[in-house]
């Protein structure tokens, strides 16, 4: 074992306190890569499959990531919050996109992220505390023809006024309250 690895001497107890809260494949990787000389070289590689995996970096993987690479915690989390792309907590049911692209800006997309932040109660990057929606922005997606756009998933909505912005929540936000809405009895059909 390396110089670095051998500095815990519990190394099989972090080891399996770490299979508890990663997937063998990723303590595999960090394993491999703490016995090197540089193992914090491969920590942002590290982070995307954490993130891959459970859709965002929490607090008990980073610790995990840590303990196991013998990487600071303040390092890893210094790591995660400096990249726009690593996300610390997950994301909703529905992820909003705004494009900020420049086609999209111009013509408005700042103020459909103003809208949406204002109907959801969050600001771009946040999701609500019901899980249901994340906003997010994206540079162009694609579709600057429609500009400004926006996306829900996988649908995309252009072009798309503040107003309308706010009537496209609203669609799924009825759509959830439908599935969570009891069902009614069907009425009991008496046999004589
Ligand atoms: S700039 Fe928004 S879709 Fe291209």
């Amino acid at each position: 074992m390396s110089e670095h690895a051998a500095c815990t001497d519990n190394w099989e107890e972090v080891k399996a306190t770490s299979l508890r809260i990663l997937p063998p494949h990723i303590v595999e990787f960090i394993e491999k890569n703490a016995k090197t000389e540089h193992p914090e070289s491969n920590l942002i590689a590290t982070l995307h499959m954490v993130q891959s995996h459970f859709g965002f970096l929490g607090q008990t993987q980073m610790h995990a990531v840590a303990q196991l690479a013998q990487i600071p915690y303040a390092t890893v989390t210094g790591v995660a919050t400096f990249y726009h792309y690593f996300r610390l907590q997950p994301r909703g049911k529905h992820v909003i996109n705004v494009c900020l692209g420049t086609a999209c800006y111009v013509k408005g997309a700042d103020k459909l992220i103003a809208r949406l932040s204002d109907d959801l109660g969050v600001h771009l990057g946040e999701t609500t505390k019901d899980q249901m929606f994340s906003l997010e922005s994206a540079r162009c997606l694609g579709t600057c023809g429609l500009a400004p756009v926006m996306m829900v998933g996988d649908q995309v909505y252009g072009p798309v006024t503040p107003a309308e912005a706010s009537r496209i929540l609203d669609k799924y936000l009825k759509g959830e309250k439908a599935k969570t809405a009891p069902r009614e009895e069907p009425a009991a059909t008496h046999v004589s």
